[in-house]
């Protein structure tokens, strides 16, 4: 298996044949006979990994039957501290090959975790889930990772905001050549052109703290969301009821619960969260696709390793792989917001169960690739290259006679392969010879960046900073990245 390069297709149809997808997969190679995720095999944080992962989901399963257990018991229903002990004791012990075995007989996974679950709390096991539905657990537990994962975008986010700012500080008055249409138009700064990077992340940032706060609790509504098993629990008692979805709502550490759903909660937020995320990758695909012209032109490079390879065959190149990279996946997250819009629009009436394999991709998906993009970003703009050497086109005040002088220096560029001597037929033309002392400060750069180092250090104060402040203690954080 390990050295499967050479492999025949006719020695892996025999592999595959002694290997069927249903047996027992443990031990070592077995990974590779089946599709993985390259946004978890190859790039995501740990972080946001394991924040997806079934042990995590399942643990707050057992986690929200322990609410709902435990705020039962406090508005009056025979439950007993024993019981919710027993549960307590046993959130993390989760038999994974018990829960598949009934899930295959079931056919339901909520109920196959009830009973994997039971098996532990032999007294609990009557009160477990009592009155709710699967939304019950299941609703709840996506808003919790949805809120853990932004929970995890916001403080990278704001890192790579710091970084790019501590860059646009650095360089605020570097003048460099703007672009409009891709062709050379008037000087700017590379501190400005930041900026511009800046603002849209400003943009995003903002939004992904909106979406983050909006997300509500499904809470405790049952089936079709109208609270009616609640409502018998507790004979008719309608304060209870809306008691016991506040309490849960409030031990999972949200504020407020949806007051009205249907079975689920309404797949709109699914919306909400994963456009926040598509914006956020349009940003960062755009700034990506700057960084790689830029690097064409070799006026700005990404950090390039000692040992990195450009090209096999041209060792000398240096391509930037990682603003690349981030591109190839921003565009996949852009893509990934039409999940939701589509499963938004079809659900019928109180609910239909056609929304939930999908969301069981759209969603971790949108996050993990949001993450990797942010890593990558970050290690991006801590490493950024300037090379301060800056095209000669002043051109900017010298009208019709310049525009001569420097069409017939590009001629020279262009059609001999010479240097551009713009400068010299400049002096000695003598047209300009009243004004040759002064030629130096004319040309000078920075004569013609107008007010892009002040317009730099207003905006870095005005609106970068305060949006940091609430990172600050999470600023340091150093990234470890898969080339
Ligand atoms: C994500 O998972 C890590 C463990 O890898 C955990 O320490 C962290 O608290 C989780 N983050 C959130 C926001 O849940
Ligand atoms: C970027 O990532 C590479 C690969 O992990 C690492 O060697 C390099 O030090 C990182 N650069 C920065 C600035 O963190």
């Amino acid at each position: 298996l390990n050295g499967s390069r050479g492999a025949s297709s006719h020695s892996l149809t025999f592999l595959l044949s002694i290997c069927p997808a249903t047996a027992g997969m443990e031990g070592s190679g077995d990974e590779f006979l089946k599709y993985r995720s390259p946004l978890v095999s190859r790039y995501a944080s740990k972080e946001m990994a394991f924040n997806f992962s079934d042990r995590k989901k399942f643990t707050i399963w057992r986690t929200l039957w322990i609410y709902l257990a435990k705020s039962e018991k406090e508005l009056g229903l025979p439950i007993t501290d024993a019981q919710v002990s027993e549960m307590e004791a046993h959130v993390e012990d989760i038999d994974f090959a018990m829960a598949a075995e009934e899930e295959r007989k079931l056919r339901h996974d909520v109920m196959a975790h009830v009973h994997t679950f039971a098996n532990c709390c032999p007294t609990a096991a009557p009160i477990i889930h009592l009155g709710a539905t699967s939304c019950y657990v299941g609703d709840n537990t996506d808003l919790i990772m949805l809120r853990d994962g932004f929970d995890i975008l916001l403080p990278k986010l704001a890192r790579v905001i710091d970084r790019l700012a501590n860059f646009a500080d650095k360089y605020a008055d570097l003048p460099t050549l703007g672009f409009t249409h891709y062709q050379p138009a008037q000087l700017t700064t590379v501190g400005k052109r930041a900026c511009l990077w800046l603002q849209d992340l400003l943009m995003d940032i903002r939004n992904l703290q909106r979406a983050r706060e909006d997300l509500r609790f499904r809470g405790v509504k049952g089936t079709t969301g109208t609270q009616a098993s609640f409502l018998q629990l507790f004979q008719g008692d309608h304060d209870k009821v809306e008691q016991l979805d506040k309490m849960v709502t409030e031990m999972a550490g949200f504020k407020k619960s949806y007051l009205v759903t249907g079975q689920t909660y309404s797949r709109k937020v699914d919306i909400d969260s994963l456009s926040v995320l598509a914006s956020l990758g349009a940003t960062v695909h755009k700034i990506c696709t700057d960084i790689r012209l830029l690097a064409n032109l070799k006026e700005i490079e990404e950090p390039f390793e000692k040992e990195q390879i450009g090209s096999s065959a041209m060792p000398y190149k240096r391509n930037p792989m990682r603003a690349e990279r981030c591109c190839s996946l921003a565009r996949h997250l852009v893509a990934l917001v039409s999940d939701p819009l589509q499963t938004a629009s079809v659900q019928w009436l109180e609910r239909t169960l056609d929304d939930s394999a999908n969301r069981r991709i759209s969603l971790p998906e949108s996050f993990l690739t949001a993450d990797i993009i942010l890593s990558t970003l970050q290690n991006i703009t801590e490493g950024l290259v300037v090379y301060p050497k800056v095209g000669l086109l002043y051109t900017q005040d010298c009208h019709e006679k310049i525009r001569v002088l420097s069409q017939q220096a590009a001629a020279v560029v262009k059609q001999e392969g010479g240097d551009n001597d713009l400068l010299a037929r400049v002096q000695a033309d003598p047209y300009f010879t009243p004004i040759l002392n002064q030629l130096d400060d004319l040309l000078d750069p920075k004569t013609f960046i107008g007010r892009a180092p002040q317009q730099v250090a207003r905006f870095l104060t005005e609106e970068v900073k305060p949006v940091l402040e609430p990172y600050k203690s999470k600023m340091d954080v150093k990234i470890e990245l898969e080339l």
